[in-house]
């Protein structure tokens, strides 16, 4: 019983292989190489691959099939990067490994805590050994309302850990959730952006909500709100946000996500001239925090996906219930 693993991080998810692999009797090949029509043979003897984030297609997936392999499972919720369609077609099974929320949930409050107490700053001080005060003056939770857009998984372990701080919270989703009430009152987005001091995302990125955050959005906002984005980068328009931080409306910004990411972050591109023109401004400004797409990075998250996405591999092959198959 054997599984290609591509994109293979080395210095975290190799070892959790190898001791999965062990427990469950399978057979591994690992390679670092993101899939492509070029390395099919890296999956000569699998029944099943394991990938991350990289588009799969129908060609590539002809091809896995044309040698033997029949499960393909992706170390990630989100499997649009897969065409399921052709795997359907061809006879394939397709499955995703989701992992709890909690990580986002605790990284989104630390981003908030961050930019409402002017951490980049304050390290960027620090670093250099300025150790005055003067614009450093922060706000508390308890005085603040929050507004969390998105009340899904992530949005509700967010509003959760937020219960403790004693903010009011609002919250938008266009599928209102019981669990969500006990933690925050449901208004209209209209009344959550007039009304909120923080505005955090939590959806994901659908036709509808593709620039849901833009410049009329933002001009109908509280002067000096805080805005968080750990959901996806188009959900604001980057150009219509930098402005907004320019002229002060906007008092401070946490983007764990920006539009245009995806062929920058997980790879080091320190000596490349750079287009995503938004970034280098948001990366300048000494309230807004940047970081690179990782609030889901935590050991539950590497040790989840790894060990669901070998039993997902094995039940497959040895015929049990396999709860992670989404197409
Ligand atoms: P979920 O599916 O549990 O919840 C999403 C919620 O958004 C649902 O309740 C849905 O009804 C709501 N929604 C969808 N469209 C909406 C709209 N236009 N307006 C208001 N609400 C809308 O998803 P989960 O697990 O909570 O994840 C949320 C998003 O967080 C993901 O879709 C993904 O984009 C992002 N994410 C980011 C990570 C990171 O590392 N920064 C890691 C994992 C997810």
């Amino acid at each position: 019983m054997q599984v290609t693993v591509f994109s293979c991080r080395k210095y975290d998810e190799l070892p959790e292989f190898e001791k999965g692999a062990e427990e469950l009797g399978l057979k591994l090949v690992t390679t670092n190489e993101i899939p492509g029509l070029d390395n099919v043979h890296l999956t000569n003897g699998s029944r099943c691959v394991a990938i991350t984030t990289t588009p799969v297609g129908r060609e590539l997936l002809k091809a896995y099939y044309d040698n033997g392999v029949r499960y393909i499972v992706t170390r990630c919720i989100g499997y649009d990067h897969i065409d399921v369609e052709a795997a359907k077609e061809l006879g394939m099974t397709v499955a995703n490994t989701p992992y709890g929320p909690d990580g986002v949930a605790d990284y989104t409050v630390m981003l908030m805590l961050m930019a409402m107490r002017h951490m980049k700053a304050i390290m960027g001080r620090s670093a250099i050994q300025d150790y005055t005060l003067r614009g450093l003056l922060g706000r508390e939770l308890k005085d603040m309302t929050v507004g969390i857009i998105g009340t899904g998984r992530i949005g509700l372990s967010t509003m959760r850990n937020l219960s403790g701080f004693g903010c009011k919270v609002l919250c938008y989703d266009i599928f209102p959730n019981k669990a969500a009430e006990a933690y925050g009152e449901y208004v209209s987005l209209e009344d959550l952006i007039r009304k909120s001091d923080i505005i955090s995302l939590h959806m994901p990125l659908t036709e509808d909500n593709f620039h849901i955050i833009d410049a009329k959005a933002l001009a109908k906002m509280k002067q000096g709100v805080i805005i968080v984005n750990t959901g996806r980068g188009p959900l604001i328009d980057s150009k219509a946000l930098a402005d907004a931080i320019e002229s002060g409306k906007v008092g401070a910004a946490a983007l764990d996500v920006v539009e245009d990411e995806f062929s920058l972050y997980y790879y080091d591109r320190k000596s490349d001239v750079l287009t995503n023109r938004e970034l280098a401004l948001f990366r300048s400004y000494p309230n807004v925090i940047v970081s690179h797409h990782m609030a889901f990075y935590t050991e539950n998250y590497l040790k989840t996906i790894v060990r669901d996405s070998l039993r997902g591999c094995k039940a497959f092959m040895t015929g049990a219930d396999n709860p992670w198959v989404v197409g």
